[in-house]
């Protein structure tokens, strides 16, 4: 069956940087269906031919040497540009037309992508409906969401409440871009297509975990959207709970949308819930030092761009196993990694451990840029008698294969073959913010515990490494070799 991708947002930043040289990389590798066909939509009042030579100057300065005039000619011959305003019931009629005519009146499967201002996306579900858009008799109708899906629980429920109006739970892929990282899928194969490491992977051996994703790059031009979202909302209440579930996830029956995405939800349903002083004890906050005078961003802003959290999973496998969850801008470097910390050797027959260089494994799971895996693991340092030193076991993507492909291809090669194992499921959603916005909540009150200031390019504040400290644990604060 043929194919159309309705993109809504085309002539946004993440069409151009993100979903057409996504989409011309599959068709590179032959991995769009047959006669699939993109349609962009937008209020400019582009031409077919306006809206091609835009994107092949946008995706010629992004691919750089990867850009291969004679695939991209077969490749754009197959865009189309309807000009389009969400608002305008009558321009979905015209659009619903326009599709008619490219798809020569046959039986298309579509994939409409919600590309605009979050504010947008319940309109836009709204007038696919309305149009007959949405109608899946003859062929299959999906809808992708951009992030962010809500701004809270109330907000995510009442979008999920417009979607189901129009669309079933299976036509909607809710994105979350971290879930298309080939690193983070790896996650899963790591724990379920090995033995060595599950019968480790619970309470028994393992102390706590850490899931960091620090970033080096402060807010930009993004200062209006972020003073009003924080990292809280900007960051933990999607990726860091997508990367806590698949680390902490029982292993589903088999491996589809369904049951992965059960097992998940299962997490967040074991997440203890805060209350009182939990909530000023549970984490640091943190904004880095310059913050305030940031465009876009109030004078005396309370904002957290740096935060880390303990949280608990109440269940068999992890009651007592902390998970800390940890993300801030202006960090000393760009590193996404999980760190399982192993419980240490129950007898110490050669010397003892010491604060500073306790004798616990680690398991170092690099997400980005760096990708890989490490065992951190004691070894005998040679003609030493029996001193130790930490040594490692490391595995690296990059020697293994070649360059990884942007979550953006795999996440649109699902939608397109229908598979939502990748995306978000309604629940899932709505769950996330049943934990995070008592959290915000809290921490914008007057309970809220202090919000510390820290240097552009360290890792956060002080007062987070003291709080670990306090705890007999310390961050792994390293920055990864990449090359
Ligand atoms: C986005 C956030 O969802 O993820 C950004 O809005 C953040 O603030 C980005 O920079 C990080 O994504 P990645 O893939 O670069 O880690």
């Amino acid at each position: 069956m043929a194919h159309t991708i309705v993109i809504f947002g085309a002539s946004g930043d993440l069409t151009s940087r993100k979903l057409i040289p996504a989409l011309y990389r599959l068709h590179c590798q032959s991995r769009l269906p047959p006669e699939t066909r993109i349609v962009g939509v937008a209020r400019s009042k582009f031409s077919d031919d306006q809206w091609r030579k835009q994107l092949t100057e946008s995706t010629q300065k992004f691919l750089g040497d990867q850009f291969d005039p004679e695939a991209w000619n077969s490749f754009i011959a197959n865009v189309f540009y309807q000009p389009g305003d969400i608002q305008s019931a009558e321009d979905f009629q015209t659009l619903a037309a326009r599709l008619q005519e490219i798809e020569g009146g046959r039986p298309t499967d579509r994939v409409y992508y919600i590309a605009t201002m979050p504010q947008l996306y319940e309109l836009a579900a709204a007038q696919l409906g309305q149009a007959g858009l949405a109608d899946d008799s003859q062929a299959a109708r999906r809808i992708v969401i951009e992030k962010p899906f809500g701004t809270d629980l109330q907000s995510a429920r009442q979008l999920n409440a417009s979607l189901f109006k129009v669309f079933r739970e299976d036509q909607i892929y809710r994105i979350d871009h971290y879930l298309g990282k080939e690193t983070v899928q790896n996650i899963m194969v790591l724990r379920f297509g090995n033995a060595i490491f599950e019968p480790l992977w619970n309470r028994n051996y393992v102390d706590h975990v850490q899931i960091t994703v620090a970033e080096e790059v402060l807010v930009g031009r993004r200062g209006a959207y972020y003073d009003k979202s924080g990292v809280l909302r900007d960051m933990f209440q999607n990726h860091l709970f997508q990367l806590m579930m698949i680390t902490a996830m029982e292993g589903p029956v088999k491996f589809n949308a369904d049951l992965v995405r059960d097992e998940k939800v299962k997490v967040l349903q074991a997440v203890r819930p805060m209350q009182g002083a939990d909530f000023a004890q549970c984490g640091v906050r943190g904004q880095y030092e310059g913050y305030r005078q940031e465009e876009g961003v109030a004078p005396d802003s309370p904002t957290e761009t740096y935060a880390a959290l303990r949280l608990h999973i109440d269940n068999w496998r992890w009651n007592g196993v902390p998970f800390y969850l940890r993300s801030a801008k202006a960090m000393s470097c760009r590193t996404t990694q999980i760190v399982l910390v192993f419980r240490e050797p129950p007898h110490c027959l050669f010397g003892n451990s010491s604060k500073s260089s306790p004798l616990t494994n680690r398991l170092v799971i690099q997400i980005q840029p760096a990708e890989g895996i490490q065992i951190h693991f004691q070894s005998k340092v040679p003609d030493a008698g029996m001193k130790l030193r930490l040594s490692q076991l490391d595995f690296r993507f990059d020697r293994a294969s070649g360059p990884m492909p942007d979550a953006y291809q795999r996440l649109l090669q699902d939608v397109l073959m229908g598979d939502a194992s990748l995306f978000a499921r309604s629940d899932e959603v709505e769950l996330a913010w049943q934990i995070i916005d008592p959290i915000i909540a809290a921490w914008r009150s007057p309970a809220a515990p202090p919000l510390h200031t820290y240097p552009v390019g360290s890792w956060g504040p002080e007062a987070a490494q003291e709080w670990m400290e306090k705890q007999n644990r310390q961050w792994f604060d390293v920055c990864p070799v990449i090359h």
